[in-house]
């Protein structure tokens, strides 16, 4: 008697438990399903605005917010990266497949004027470090977007620190 039970209880459990791992799965979507973007201007802007904000990431080690900036990006910047940066950072090796550099661009007034991104893609244009270089307006509008020749051109004169200007990122 005892075995019918276990032969009718048994299958309802592992249907039970299923069914919460299905749902459970379906309410708290795992991290992984959010893919990085491709080298596309507005799916960018989308991805550190919507999915993975860049206000919420650390800042550039050692810098504050407002910091003084120089020509062309304006008079006080503001620079976050997201972990995957932070972690190149870290271990100083050249900045890693993924990682975003995002700079707020404000004027002397305090003004915010523009968004400047930097996107590593592998593969994307070796010939550039594998940059993907972004500007928006404050309206999240891209001004310039892809192999931006004004901006490889500028930060070429840091080719061997990555195309980086504001810290080491090899040594
Ligand atoms: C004439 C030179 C020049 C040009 C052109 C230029 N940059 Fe920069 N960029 C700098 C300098 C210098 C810094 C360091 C911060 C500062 O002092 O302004 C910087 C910093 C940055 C950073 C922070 C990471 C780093 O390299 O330190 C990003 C992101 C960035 N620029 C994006 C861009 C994008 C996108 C463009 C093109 C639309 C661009 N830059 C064009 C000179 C330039």
């Amino acid at each position: 008697m005892k075995k019918i039970y276990l032969l009718i209880a048994l299958p309802v459990i592992v249907f039970s438990f299923a069914v919460a791992a299905y749902a459970i799965h379906e309410i708290i979507p795992s991290e992984t399903q959010i893919v990085m973007p491709g080298p596309n201007a507005e799916k960018l802007n989308e991805y550190i605005v919507r999915y993975d904000p860049y206000k919420s990431w650390e800042l550039w080690p050692k810098k504050g917010k407002l910091y003084k900036g120089t020509e062309p990006h304006g008079a006080l910047l503001t620079t976050f990266i997201n972990s995957t940066a932070h972690f190149s950072i870290k271990k100083k090796k050249g900045m890693e497949d993924g990682s975003i550099i995002v700079k707020e661009n404000y004027s002397a007034d305090k003004k915010f004027a523009a968004l400047s991104v930097m996107y590593k893609i592998k593969g994307y244009n070796p010939d550039g470090g594998d940059w993907f270089w972004a500007q928006y307006d404050p309206d999240g509008k891209a001004i310039a977007a892809g192999k931006v020749k004004k901006c490889i051109d500028c930060h070429s004169t840091k080719k061997d620190n990555d195309y980086i200007f504001t810290g080491g990122v090899k040594r």
